[in-house]
Parts: structure tokens; C-alpha cells; sequence
């Protein structure tokens, strides 16, 4: 047998799907399970965006399109970024992908070397470790602990930046922590950096998934940042469509050449009706407040959620100001965050992702996503009140 190759040999499995297998393999023997596991939003797609999938098929968008996207897609996506987020780009700047995955993938893969320095949260959804992984990369974390607000150190930030550091990844609003970085924190961030050859990598999948009014500020928008930021979004979260794949780049058109040269090779286009789907998922001012209804579902979903939690006496968690997780504190059960995941699927049957599979700072922490169904959610919410009396009955 022939050995995979060696830049494959630190890459796990996604323990979150190894978690979900688990769970699957518990309702097959009949138990009955709250999950809270997965990252996927529970609505259907809206119907517009499937319409506009079906015309886009009938219309005969069936052919080889553009290595980088149609043209409608990568004008739909400056429009929406302009129009949402006060960001003027050209469709020259656009790249398509298969989701958000792919494009961290062309991404890290276009600018890192073996042996450069990337910069990553800790906690952190883990593609962009692997990925870093696979690249050679020499990898650093920044952390974003609870007491901080889940911002960034900036300090720390700034004692890991060197003259070897390609890259400083950040995600706004983060999976698993469900945090939003201010402006501050990003002006922060632009200091450390102003006199640096580097790039920032700014995750934004989840930027239309903010509450109580508030927004995630693209580190594109700091003047400073601009030049360096290369943004990563998709259509995944906000217009759940997690099984259509489709996602995009922007980047400064300085290093377009390279992105655009590569992405001939990994991903050679995306299935054209889906390109003609996502421009109309973005274009539909009216039909576009289908979302609105959905983050607001999110929203409601996400008060009653930590009204429970902090009602308890072993569980607490900041509120999170946007995705759709919450990052629960389980340091007051006295348990490693994996034996607390344990322990509450057996005894309880509820079913959360251990937060060290995020990076140590996840220790101590659970994730809850609440892509979930109100009736979930309650139920769930009750037995997390059974839970807790249990421990204070075992003297925890
Ligand atoms: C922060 C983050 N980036 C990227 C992705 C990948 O998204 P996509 O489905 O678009 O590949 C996810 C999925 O959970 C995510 O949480």
C-alpha cells in the first residue's frame, strides 16, 4: 500500500463529526437525544434561493463557468458587501468557492510556506489548524478567554508577532465562542501590525449573524488593514446552506494574480446554477429579510438559552453576541470538559462539543449550538437543570 503523504501525517478527523457519530450510534439503540452539536442552522433554505437554483438549471446554467465565479456571483457579492458592510470592492477582487472551508484552503495554501509563522485563535473551529498543518506552517495562538471578553490580547498578540509571521487569522463573530470583535480590538490589532509584511485571514461566515443591533466590523474597515486583509465568507450560515458549498475570497487585487492562478487548479469553478442561486440569495432585497426572520429565531433562541444556563449553580456563560453557539463555563463541575461531555450524554442524554477540541483555551468550556428547535432547546434547558442538581447533590 502506498503511504499517504507527509504533509497529511499531524491531520485528525473533525472530532465534532467523531462526536456526532456517537450520537447517531445512541438513537439507534433507541435513546432519545438533545443535540446541540452541530454547526448547522435547522431551516430549510429559503424557497426564493431554491427557485432561483431550479430557473438557473431550466436557463441552461448547466455549462463550464468561469474559474473564478460568473461574473453575476462576484458582482452580487461587492454589491452585498458594500451595500451591508461599507466596503467598496471590484468583481476582480471576488473568487468562488465550495464554502468557506475551501476558500481558508486556497488561502493558506496560495501564501504559506513550510516553516512560516501563522497566527491563530485559540479557541478557534479548527480548519485553519489543519490546514496550517498541511502547509508546514509554524503555527502560534493568540487566545480569547472568557475574562477577557473573548477579545484579543492585544499584548500577547504582539509579543507573537515576528518578522517570520505570514499570517494572523481572525473570525468575527468565532466558532465556538459566539463573540463579536470590537473595533477596538481590531485597531489594536491594526498597531501591532503597521509596520509588517503580513496578511490578515478575517473568517467572516457568521458577520450576518450579529443580535441586540450590534455588528462585526470587517478588519477591512480600519484604513491601516485594508491592504492586508484577505476575507473568507460563504453562504453556509446566514442563508442555511450548508449542503450547496459555496463560498468566497476577497482579497486586495495585489494578490489576486496568485489566488486566481491556483484556483484554476483547486477549484476550477463552482456548479454555475449554484452561482446564479447565491447572487439571488444576495440580490433579493424583499425576500432577503427571510434571513432577518431566521437570525431573529437565532436571537430569541440565544436569551432563553443563557437565561437557563446562568440560572444554574455549576454552568454560566457570557452572552454571545452573535453565530449561534454558546460557550459554556463547566469549570464549577469539577470535570475535564471531555469526561463533562461524557457524563452528560450518558446520564442525561444531551449531546455538546467538548471545548478542548477548539484549543486548550476551550478547556473548562463546552460548546452549545442552538441550531436547534425551540422544544430542543427546552428540553434540553430542563435536563441541564437535572444535571446540575445532581451535582450539587454529589457534592460538587
Ligand atoms: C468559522 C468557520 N469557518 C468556516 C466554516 C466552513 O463553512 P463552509 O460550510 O462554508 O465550508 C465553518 C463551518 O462551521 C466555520 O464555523
Amino acid at each position: 500500500m502506498v503511504p499517504k503523504a507527509d504533509r497529511l501525517k499531524d491531520i485528525e478527523f473533525s472530532k465534532i463529526r467523531l462526536l456526532n457519530q456517537k450520537v447517531e450510534e445512541l438513537q439507534a439503540e433507541g435513546r432519545e437525544m438533545c443535540t446541540f452539536t452541530i454547526g448547522q442552522p435547522d431551516f430549510p433554505t429559503p424557497q426564493y434561493i431554491k427557485d432561483a437554483c431550479t430557473k438557473a438549471l431550466n436557463d441552461g446554467f448547466t455549462g463550464y463557468g468561469s474559474y473564478t465565479g460568473s461574473l453575476n456571483f462576484r458582482q452580487a457579492v461587492v454589491d452585498k458587501y458594500k451595500r451591508e458592510n461599507g466596503l467598496e470592492f471590484s468583481p476582480d477582487q471576488v473568487i468562488a468557492s465550495n464554502g468557506a472551508a475551501q476558500a481558508a484552503y486556497l488561502v493558506l495554501t496560495t501564501f504559506i510556506n513550510a516553516g512560516d509563522e501563522i497566527i491563530l485563535p485559540n479557541p478557534m473551529y479548527n480548519i485553519y489548524d489543519n490546514i496550517g498543518k498541511i502547509c508546514g506552517a509554524n503555527i502560534k495562538h493568540y487566545s480569547l478567554k472568557e475574562e477577557n471578553e473573548f477579545q484579543i490580547d492585544i499584548e500577547e498578540l504582539r509579543s507573537l508577532v515576528t518578522d517570520k509571521t505570514k499570517m494572523i487569522v481572525i473570525c468575527s463573530p468565532n466558532n465556538p465562542i459566539g463573540g463579536i470583535l470590537t473595533k477596538e480590538t481590531l485597531e489594536g490589532v491594526a498597531d501591532v501590525v503597521k509596520d509588517k509584511n503580513l496578511l490578515i485571514c478575517s473568517d467572516e461566515i457568521y458577520e450576518r449573524l450579529t443580535f441586540d443591533g450590534e455588528t462585526a466590523p470587517s478588519p477591512a474597515l480600519i484604513p491601516s488593514l485594508r491592504n492586508k486583509t484577505i476575507i473568507i465568507n460563504g453562504f453556509s450560515k446566514a442563508f442555511s446552506m450548508t449542503g450547496w458549498r459555496i463560498g468566497y475570497v476577497i482579497a486586495p487585487l495585489c494578490y489576486m494574480e496568485p489566488l486566481t492562478l491556483h484556483s484554476g487548479f483547486q477549484i476550477s469553478g463552482i456548479a454555475t446554477y449554484n452561482a446564479e442561486a447565491a447572487a439571488a440569495a444576495l440580490n433579493d432585497d424583499a425576500k432577503y429579510h427571510t434571513v432577518d426572520a431566521m437570525r431573529a429565531e437565532f436571537e430569541k433562541r440565544r436569551n432563553y438559552f443563557v437565561s437557563e444556563i446562568n440560572k444554574t449553580a455549576h454552568f454560566s456563560c457570557l452572552k454571545p453576541k452573535g453565530a449561534f453557539y454558546i460557550f459554556m463555563n463547566i469549570k464549577k463541575t469539577g470535570m475535564t470538559s471531555n469526561e463533562f461531555v461524557d457524563w452528560l450524554v450518558e446520564n442525561y442524554g444531551v449531546a455538546v462539543v467538548n471545548g478542548a477540541v477548539f484549543g486548550s483555551e476551550g478547556e473548562g468550556f463546552v460548546r452549545i449550538s442552538y441550531a436547534s428547535s425551540m422544544e430542543q432547546i427546552k428540553k434540553g434547558c430542563e435536563l441541564l437543570h437535572e444535571a446540575d442538581k445532581a451535582l450539587t447533590e454529589m457534592g460538587r
